[in-house]
């Protein structure tokens, strides 16, 4: 019998033949032995960090054109740094990224330890997301935001709300199609177009109005008219938040001018000062244009979870449920009933873990505006936007970084890994409690303190 005709090509997990089994089958060398096993040596060293996974390294194989059209990774080398000073035993104090560093809330993690040991949790989950856990997000959106959404068709569930939201863009756009993204970039946002093969126009949010009448402008002047406008709010990296009535406005002009929506609500729950983040899923006539993205890494700090929703219009939904059958199982079940029970029993967590953060809010603002650092405390998100200081102003954000993480062992991020509009600023997260943000402070204090003087 030939190698070939010995393979076994039905699938060991009993759902699909897979063309590689049998590409594989047909390169073995033809005998009537058993068959050789081929070794195929790990390509690098496995990776520890998440970080460390992202290179700013020119790409040497011939991958394809989305990717070769992917802009540089600007977090690249800062990201180097930092991995090269932890390896050399250096405590850097991180305020990179919006990944929480608190656990979630005990009886979440108590659902999830009594979920693992059902053994029906461990089998192959439904990809739009099991029915109760559906219901629950449209139960929170209705507590929440006064909005009623059908469980069954205007909520999906996703590996983390960034992707569902790299998925809808790729449900939605194409060669030829124009997303409107904000400016400054949360790179994502952008990304998930030009991986989509979509072109993207980045349009500064941070005076909203302005935002608004620039949209306007360009559906006007622009043919073929944009088809998709992202929205952040409260935006990541920049803090500005904004009030109901500017979807009001938004909904308008997407009725106006025949655009699709995708609302990115991932700070919906982290907000201070009794600011109260609204959705965009709340306004009139929202549902008929677009959907919205809600996270559980921020409010219930399960980041490393990864699981999110998106909700509204129902045609997008099924768009993006059409496309998630495709490329993914679902989300871990055990997963998914805790999120049912942090839902459930979490909204006094939640305003205490905003407390929190408020509290780090003003440690790094206060600390930060007393050296003289021009800063506007933000109302809602996890991060700090701050323009870099005047004497420093000319070396570049990405360079005035670079200096705080080697001098001060504080890692931040540069604006100008959220595009040229972020020039000039840095984004600090709030992610390290408040004595460690103390120490921030100290140690941005002391790095600077001698070259003010002098300049
Ligand atoms: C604006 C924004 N959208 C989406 C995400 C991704 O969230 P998730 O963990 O749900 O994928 C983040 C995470 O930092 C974010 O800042």
């Amino acid at each position: 019998m030939s190698s070939k005709s010995s393979t076994n090509f039905s699938s060991p997990d009993g759902l699909v033949e897979s063309p590689f089994r049998l590409a594989a089958a047909d390169m073995l060398p033809q005998s009537s032995g058993p068959i050789p096993s081929p070794h195929f040596p790990l390509p690098n060293a496995m990776r520890s960090e998440t970080e460390a996974s992202f290179s700013d390294e020119p790409f040497s194989i011939p991958v394809a054109d989305r990717v070769k059209r992917l802009p540089p990774y600007l977090f690249g080398k800062i990201n180097k740094l930092k991995h090269k000073k932890r390896q050399d035993g250096i405590d850097v104090i991180d305020l990179g990224m919006g990944n929480p560093t608190d656990p979630p809330e005990q009886f979440i993690i108590d659902k999830m330890i009594e979920s693992l040991s059902d053994a029906r949790n461990h089998r192959y989950s439904v990809s739009n997301g099991v029915e109760n856990l559906r219901r629950e997000v449209a139960k929170r959106y209705d507590r929440k935001y006064g909005v009623k959404l059908n469980a069954a068709s205007e909520v999906i569930a996703c590996i983390g709300s960034k992707e569902g939201f790299s998925h809808m863009c790729l449900a939605l756009m194409g060669p030829g199609d124009t997303a409107i993204v904000p400016a400054p970039t949360f790179p994502i946002h952008s990304y998930s177009v030009m991986l989509a093969s979509g072109n993207v126009i980045a349009l500064d949010v941070r005076k909203p109005d302005e935002f608004l009448s620039n949209i306007a402008y360009t559906c006007e002047h622009l043919f073929p008219k944009p088809k998709l406008v992202i929205v952040n709010f409260p935006h990541n990296p920049s803090g500005t938040c904004i009030e109901q009535d500017f979807y009001v406005d938004l909904v308008a002009l997407a009725k106006k001018y025949g655009f699709l929506v995708i609302s990115d609500f991932a700070y919906a729950d982290i907000c201070y000062d009794n600011y109260k983040a609204p959705s965009f899923l709340a306004t009139p006539g929202a549902i008929d244009i677009g959907v919205e993205l809600t996270t559980m890494s921020k409010g219930y700090s399960m980041a490393g979870w990864r699981i999110g929703y998106c909700c509204g219009n129902a045609e997008m939904v099924r768009a993006l449920g059409t496309i998630k059958g495709y490329y993914d199982y679902g989300i871990f079940q055990a997963i998914q009933i805790s999120a049912i029970v942090a839902m459930r029993h979490g909204d006094e967590s939640i305003d205490r873990l905003c407390e929190e953060y408020q509290r780090r809010r003003d440690v790094l603002v206060d600390g930060l505006t007393r050296q003289g650092w021009e800063i506007e405390a933000p109302k809602a998100g996890m991060f700090v936007w701050a323009k870099v200081p005047e004497p420093w102003a000319e070396m570049g954000s990405i360079n005035f970084a670079m200096k705080l993480l080697n001098e001060a062992g504080v890692a931040v991020s540069p604006g100008r890994g959220f595009g040229e509009e972020g020039e000039g600023y840095l984004r600090l997260a709030i992610v390290e409690n408040a004595q460690r943000l103390r120490q921030a402070v100290r140690e941005i204090g002391r790095c600077l303190k001698p070259e003010s003087a002098v300049a």
